[in-house]
């Protein structure tokens, strides 16, 4: 494909340091489609836009599924992406939960990979606590009017520097419990990562803040008994030397977690996924969100504005020893400044 020429964001107006989790325009993306059961070759697109058939079953039906992952520069000057076979396949698990066309893995890392390195000025500098955030996207293209799967599917990869997902950066941040919106539903898309789950989240974005917190705490919305997840992290508590994770039918399952119940293995802790009950609140000594976007966040004040209640942590403003000890195993993995046992990075090769 002939590319135009592109307009060039001016590199010097960018401060990567106070970079907010925002959309900023790059030079590329990638994108193909799945017609007559396969899938076109990639394209190149330096448009942010794109025709959609107004009755996309993405657009009317939410036939649609997402991923987040990121690209680190390294102190070494090398580029990494994180697990990325773990974002092709929970992306291949949305979109069988949505009866859409997979993506094969392959295809996934090629768009992957191709998005990184035609965007290479826009992976911020080391040190700065910002990285490259990679959006793929996979969306039902074809029209329908009857509630049906799609013909015709777009997955798209698209790239955007970010800041920490929440403004206080490794710092404590405040969290509310809310109980009259819920996310999910136990049977329902709760673990696949698709749209309808973050528009059904923002009545309890919007509530959090209204109460001066960043993120709402959801329970399972069944009993309303047990921690679910934070907004766009999972949640995870140390108590008694043990790093404890929500088992829940109605969470994401996170790589950031999945990972650092690894690493909470290597640094001699015992782990534990299993239902929390939110009684057990008051019992924790560390408490924290996780994710992609989110890396570790400590979690200082939870609020139960229903029973007019707060618990604390971090009582000296600082995050815990073992939030701390994860945290920098876990970046300084991403950043290529801890070996990488697992063999979880890739460095990505710019000719
Ligand atoms: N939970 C939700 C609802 C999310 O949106 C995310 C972000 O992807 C996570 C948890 C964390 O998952 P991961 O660590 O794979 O980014
Ligand atoms: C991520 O952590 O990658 C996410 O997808 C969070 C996003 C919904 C803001």
């Amino acid at each position: 494909m002939l590319l135009k020429t592109i307009e060039i964001e001016p590199m010097e107006n960018i401060n990567w340091g106070t970079l907010p989790f925002g959309y900023l325009k790059t030079d590329f993306n990638v994108r193909t489609v799945y017609k007559n059961g396969q899938w076109s070759k990639l394209e190149v697109s330096d448009s942010e836009f794109m025709p959609v058939h107004i009755s996309a079953t993405g657009l009317h039906y939410g036939q649609e599924a997402f991923e987040g992952m990121k690209a680190y520069m390294g102190k070494d000057g090398k580029v990494r992406i994180f697990r990325w076979i773990e974002n092709a396949k929970r992306m291949q698990r949305s979109a069988k939960g949505t009866f859409m066309a997979e993506v094969p893995d392959e295809l996934f890392h090629e768009a992957v990979v191709k998005a990184v390195k035609l965007n290479k000025r826009f992976i911020p500098p080391y040190g700065t606590g910002a990285a490259l955030y990679i959006r793929p996207l996979l969306f039902g293209s074809g029209g329908e009017i009857g509630v049906k799967p799609s013909s015709e599917y777009t997955f798209i990869v698209f790239v955007s520097p970010v800041g920490p997902y929440f403004k206080e950066g490794f710092n404590p941040v405040k969290i509310a419990i809310v109980r009259d919106s819920d996310r999910a539903a136990p049977q329902g898309t709760g673990t696949l990562k698709v749209g309808g789950n973050y528009a059904a989240s923002l009545r309890g974005i919007a509530k959090a803040h209204d109460l001066g917190c960043s993120s709402p705490l959801y329970l399972d919305s069944k009993e309303k008994k047990y921690i679910d997840e934070i907004g766009a992290a999972n949640f995870f508590a140390i108590k008694d030397n043990t790093y404890i994770t929500s088992k829940s039918e109605s969470i994401l399952p996170s790589i950031t977690n999945m990972s650092l119940i690894d690493l909470a293995n290597d640094i001699g802790l015992k782990t534990i996924r299993r239902p929390i009950d939110i009684n057990e609140l008051e019992t924790f000594e560390e408490v924290g969100a996780c994710g992609t976007a989110a890396i570790i966040t400590p979690i200082g004040e939870i609020k139960d504005p229903d029973n007019n209640k707060s618990y604390n942590y971090c009582k000296n403003g600082k995050p815990g020893p073992v939030s701390l000890k994860l945290y920098e195993t876990l970046v300084g993995i991403q950043y290529g400044e801890v070996a990488d046992k697992y063999n979880w990075t890739e460095v990505i090769e710019f000719e």
